[in-house]
């Protein structure tokens, strides 16, 4: 985390490849939104929360899941979620609180710690198990929903470390697609477990906070705020290194 800074979106760009690595996903230029100051545009930079103002609907609510970022993209070229993926976000405005009356935060937890909170019985049945993961987004109606099958104990091409990588509530464990509801059931159960014994990482937002982490091996929640009442504004970068 580096906190106080003052950057354009350009610069944390910058910052990100020059620190992280230059395989950015997402860099298409798009046209400069004219109703968002353009300091804030840059393309593969991400704009988070309500940048317009009160009265726009919230960017990327879907994001108050537990979940890892692109997780979901069954066909992006380059992206394997076991190699480096870091996710910088950056903190421009933060809402005093969030609906739960708290300060606002970004809650974060680490998979490696807690595929070995588990105990070696639970840890050696998991090795065994497989998740189709969903997109949080609905596809238009007709079409089909993307899968992508995964094994949920994950090992960093990097680091070489285990951890567990479960897509989000939706995900569905290989051998229950016909049963959705015990499918999720079964995810839900296993996340409760993992909260029991694994600790959150809560950040409280400061303007000016870069938080940055791997995407491939950390989950990560934002929380509720009330948005006809508070902006939000954050940027984030993801920047993959397929080494
Ligand atoms: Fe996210």
């Amino acid at each position: 985390m580096v906190k106080k800074q003052k950057l354009t979106a350009t610069q944390l760009k910058d910052f990100a490849i020059k620190t992280f690595g230059d395989s950015n996903l997402g860099r298409c230029p798009k046209s400069l939104d004219p109703e968002i100051n353009p300091d804030l545009q840059s393309p593969g930079v991400s704009i988070l929360g309500n940048p317009k103002g009160l009265s726009e609907q919230i960017r990327g609510k879907f994001a108050w899941r537990w979940h890892q970022d692109k997780d979901h993209l069954p066909k992006t070229e380059g992206l394997d979620m076991n190699s480096l993926y870091v996710v910088m976000l950056y903190g421009v405005k933060i809402p005093p609180e969030g609906t739960n009356g708290q300060p606002h935060t970004t809650n974060f937890l680490d998979m490696v710690e807690a595929y070995h909170n588990l105990d070696s019985q639970h840890r050696q049945q998991l090795e065994q198990l497989s998740m189709y993961h969903l997109s949080p987004i609905s596809p238009p109606p007709g079409e089909e929903m993307p899968r992508k099958l995964h094994p949920i104990v994950s090992t960093h091409k990097v680091t070489g470390r285990k951890g567990l990588y479960l897509g989000s509530d939706n995900s569905i464990l290989l051998g229950l697609e016909d049963n959705l509801e015990e499918a999720k059931q079964y995810w839900q159960d296993l996340f409760g477990k993992i909260l029991s014994c694994t600790p959150v990482y809560a950040h409280v937002w400061q303007p000016g906070d870069i938080v940055f982490w791997d995407n491939s091996q950390v989950m990560h929640t934002g929380m509720p705020y009330d948005a006809l009442k508070y902006q939000r504004i954050g940027l984030r970068v993801g920047v993959v290194n397929n080494i």
